[in-house]
């Protein structure tokens, strides 16, 4: 299959890096939001544990969704259209062990690789899985996972290009306590422990509503997995799993982006497909900035309630927290608010070196080590990047700037549209690793641009 990507090294950058757009013009109109990202992969890869084909419907067409295709067929998934469009069938009776090339081929190309580990450990007694990829926010380690899967009894070696794991005598049902409510950590123990042999117990896990969707997928499968209050998760392995049938969660976090585009570039936009129970956190800050909000069985529609927006303090945090991923769109809003807000970053540790760019385009963001308050977070105490002070309303002029990851990269667009005058956003192509028909969905909603490289 073809690949599209940019920071890759098997990926070919695609035509459309280069954006010139001309701002000040309000985006208004609708834009569709298909099956998460964050869910769509890892149901992909689910789909490894079955005895027969699984169908996955809404799926976004995405760069993270080509990798985990080309890896899953690699292994000998294969992977076609389904029977309605945005469906994917995947049928894993071919299944087998990929030759080292073919699997390096997609080193640093996106981090759910990552979860192929548990689904390739049952069913070929081994795994090999490439350097991961993945936006560029801070040190990502994948300890808790590594240590995860050692406690199903799966042997774990790095190896200069990627990881090797072995367990020819099986796995086994574990006690795992994670460090942090990990979301990948989280996943990988779920995708093991349902097939492991025994009963696991996983405390101070992600809550996540995609890992909850997750949830939703294996137990389709014939899983059995009940979950506590706490962050306590109880999963009792089984011999075997079969093909799921299930429509993706939505993408909450595209939907968050088009809804701060709506506030920073005083324009109103419907994104069909949101829904409020999995964005309530967002929507209440949505409202305190000054942002008011429709909801239907459509979807939502965002805009401004009022114009002078108003500031706020927000935390990052994990679910039901206010994502991380909803603080750059946000960011380029608030902006354009009357007085000072401020954006602690808890969940990653470079998360907010994207406000640079927004400063030379006239914002005034102040990113300063320590965060709001003392209490324990991961990233708390930590001579860190994580406060973001953010003065406004200033006006923002059109510059020349560099997209750095993909939630950053989103933000410089809306900021682009928002200002007066022109800029040239290049490294687009990194934003099309999570937003599907990216262009098209500008198109549509008004803005001015030219794919110019
Ligand atoms: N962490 C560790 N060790 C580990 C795993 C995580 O220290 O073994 C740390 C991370 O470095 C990070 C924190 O724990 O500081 C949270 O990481 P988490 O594992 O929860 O994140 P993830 O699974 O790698 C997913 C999404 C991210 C999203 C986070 C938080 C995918 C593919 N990625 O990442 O999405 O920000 O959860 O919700 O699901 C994005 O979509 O742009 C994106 C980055």
């Amino acid at each position: 299959m073809t690949l599209v990507g940019t920071n890759d090294k098997t990926l070919a950058s695609p035509l459309g890096d280069v954006l010139e757009i001309r701002g000040g013009r309000p985006l208004r109109g609708q834009v569709d939001v298909k099956g998460a990202k964050n869910l769509a992969t890892k149901a992909m890869v689910a789909s490894l544990l079955g005895s027969t084909p699984s169908t996955l419907r809404d799926v976004p067409e995405i760069r993270d969704v080509e990798v985990v295709r080309s890896l899953l067929e690699v292994h000998g998934v294969t992977v076609s259209e389904g029977d309605e469009a945005g469906s994917l069938l995947l049928d894993p009776s071919g299944a087998e062990s990929a030759g080292f090339e073919e699997i390096d081929a997609h080193a640093g190309s996106s981090r759910i690789p990552i979860l192929f580990c548990g689904p390739l450990l049952h069913l070929l007694g081994q795994a090999f899985i490439p350097d991961l990829g993945g936006c560029r926010i801070g040190d990502r380690p994948i300890d808790f996972h590594l240590e995860a899967l050692r406690n199903f009894g799966a042997t774990v070696d790095k190896e200069p290009n990627g990881i090797r794991l072995s367990a020819p005598e099986g796995l086994h049902g574990a006690n795992i306590e994670l460090p942090y409510p990990s979301v990948g950590a989280t996943e990988q123990v779920l995708l093991t422990a349902v097939r492991a042999k025994g009963v696991t117990e996983l405390r101070n896990a992600a809550i996540e509503p995609e890992i909850m969707d997750l949830i939703g997928v294996l137990q389709k499968m014939g899983a059995i997995i009940s979950y506590e209050p706490n962050r306590v998760i109880f999963i009792e392995g089984v011999d075997q799993l079969h093909g799921y049938d299930h429509r993706s969660l939505f993408d909450r976090n595209e939907a968050a982006s088009w809804a701060c585009a709506a506030l920073a570039t005083d324009g109103e936009i419907f994104v069909k497909g949101a829904r409020q129970y999995e964005m309530l956190t967002f929507l209440n800050v949505f409202r305190k900035v000054g942002g008011s909000f429709d909801i239907t069985d459509e979807g939502i529609t965002f805009r401004r309630a009022a114009t002078p927006l108003k500031p706020v303090m927000v935390e990052t945090d994990v679910h039901p927290g206010f994502m991380t991923d909803w603080q750059q769109p946000l960011i380029v809003a608030l902006t354009q608010s009357t007085g000072t807000s401020i954006v602690h970053e808890t969940v990653y540790e470079n998360r907010l070196g994207f406000t640079e760019a927004l400063n030379k385009m006239g914002a005034d963001i102040v990113v300063h080590a320590q965060g709001l308050d003392g209490e324990y977070r991961r990233v708390a105490r930590r001579e860190l990047e994580q406060a973001a002070v953010i003065t406004g309303p200033t006006p923002l002029r059109g510059a020349d700037i560099v997209v750095p990851d993909l939630r950053g990269g989103y933000a410089y667009v809306i900021a682009a549209l928002a200002a007066e005058g022109t800029s040239r956003v290049s490294n687009v192509g990194i934003i099309r690793r999570g937003y599907e028909k990216f262009f098209d969905k500008l198109t549509a909603l008004g803005a001015d641009f030219d794919i110019v490289g």
